[in-house]
């Protein structure tokens, strides 16, 4: 079996074949693809050859991610696929032992992934580290109905929403120090569904905001939150009851990711209404001082 080669992408015609291959892997479509790639930056892919001809490749997104309360360099990875014809020959093993060396090499402390497919990072060094899920509340099961803290409305560049992030995010292991690009996803609207983003609590002692959009399905209104920060118990409390308060008109809600026990441990009391595991993956994650062990 011929060898393969590590790159970066060299020019627009290796672009353009790993835009083809990613798209494939991942039944996206094209403009999809091309959003993603200006997103990620060009730089930051990498390619796998075999006889010179593209056999797939992936992103090395740089991120810092907390851990005891300091902030530390973390390698994100992203869009792992291999074109259908050189699958099950170790291509993406070969691709993703040559990116760890990179990544150790840069200095780069730690990374981390969502796996499709775990023996693959396994064997390369990855182990499982954390969860990622949805949840689902229906609105009218939320006891909670008196808020004491006032909710107002914010605009989603406001800086005050990345500050009281950075306060949360610093006191819990693994949580990200946010880069542009996943800041930009929270408030990017999907199908044309506006983000909503308020503050909790008064705008000169904020404890928390929640941003989210509204869907109408066939049978439901839908909430769907795409992010928060509770800081005290008022907040949380204020968080329920808000979205109590739109019992009426909406019959569930989604709470998005794995902070939503941040939300539970706000209160002396357990939960008295449901909450349902819609989705769920793991997270997995390398550190990179120990590449070379
Ligand atoms: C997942 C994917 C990247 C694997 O590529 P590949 O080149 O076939 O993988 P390799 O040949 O290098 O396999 C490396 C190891 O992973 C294992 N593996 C690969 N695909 C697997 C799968 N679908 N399920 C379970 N194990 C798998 C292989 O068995 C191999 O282990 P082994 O040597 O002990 O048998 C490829 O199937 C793909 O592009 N899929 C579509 C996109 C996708 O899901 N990407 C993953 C995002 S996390």
């Amino acid at each position: 079996m011929s060898s393969f080669e590590y790159d970066k992408i060299a020019d627009s015609g290796d672009a353009e074949k790993l835009k083809q291959i990613l798209t494939q892997c991942f039944i996206g479509s094209s403009e999809e693809e091309e959003k993603y790639f200006q997103a990620v930056g060009l730089e930051n892919f990498r390619i796998i050859r075999q006889n010179g001809e593209i056999a797939g490749g992936l992103a090395i997104i740089p991120f810092s991610q907390w851990w005891g309360g300091e902030c530390i360099s973390m390698a994100g990875i992203a869009a792992v696929g291999i074109a259908p014809e050189y699958r099950g020959s170790g291509a993406a093993l070969a691709l993703m032992q040559n990116t760890i060396r990179e990544i150790h090499n840069r200095g780069v402390s730690i990374s981390a992934l969502f796996p499709a497919v775990q023996k693959l990072y396994r064997k390369v060094g990855y182990e499982q580290a954390g969860s990622f899920c949805n949840w689902e509340v229906k609105t009218e099961n939320i006891q909670i109905h008196k808020s004491t803290l006032p909710l107002t409305a914010v605009d989603s560049n406001s800086e005050i929403l990345r500050e009281l992030y950075q306060k949360q995010a610093s006191l819990n292991n693994g949580n990200l120090a946010r880069n542009p690009f996943i800041w930009g996803n929270i408030f990017q609207n999907q199908d044309s569904q506006p983000v909503y983003t308020y503050l909790i609590g008064a705008s000169d002692n904020p404890q928390g905001y929640v941003a989210f959009a509204q869907k109408r399905t066939d049978v439901d209104s839908l909430i769907q939150i795409r992010d928060w920060v509770v800081l005290t118990p008022e907040a949380a409390q204020s968080f329920w009851a808000f979205f109590a308060g739109m019992r009426y008109s909406y019959r569930s809600h989604f709470v998005n990711a794995n902070r939503h026990d941040s939300l539970a441990r706000c209160f002396n009391r357990s939960y008295d209404f449901d909450i349902a595991r819609t989705k769920s993956k793991i997270k997995i994650i390398f550190p990179l001082d120990v590449a070379d062990s």
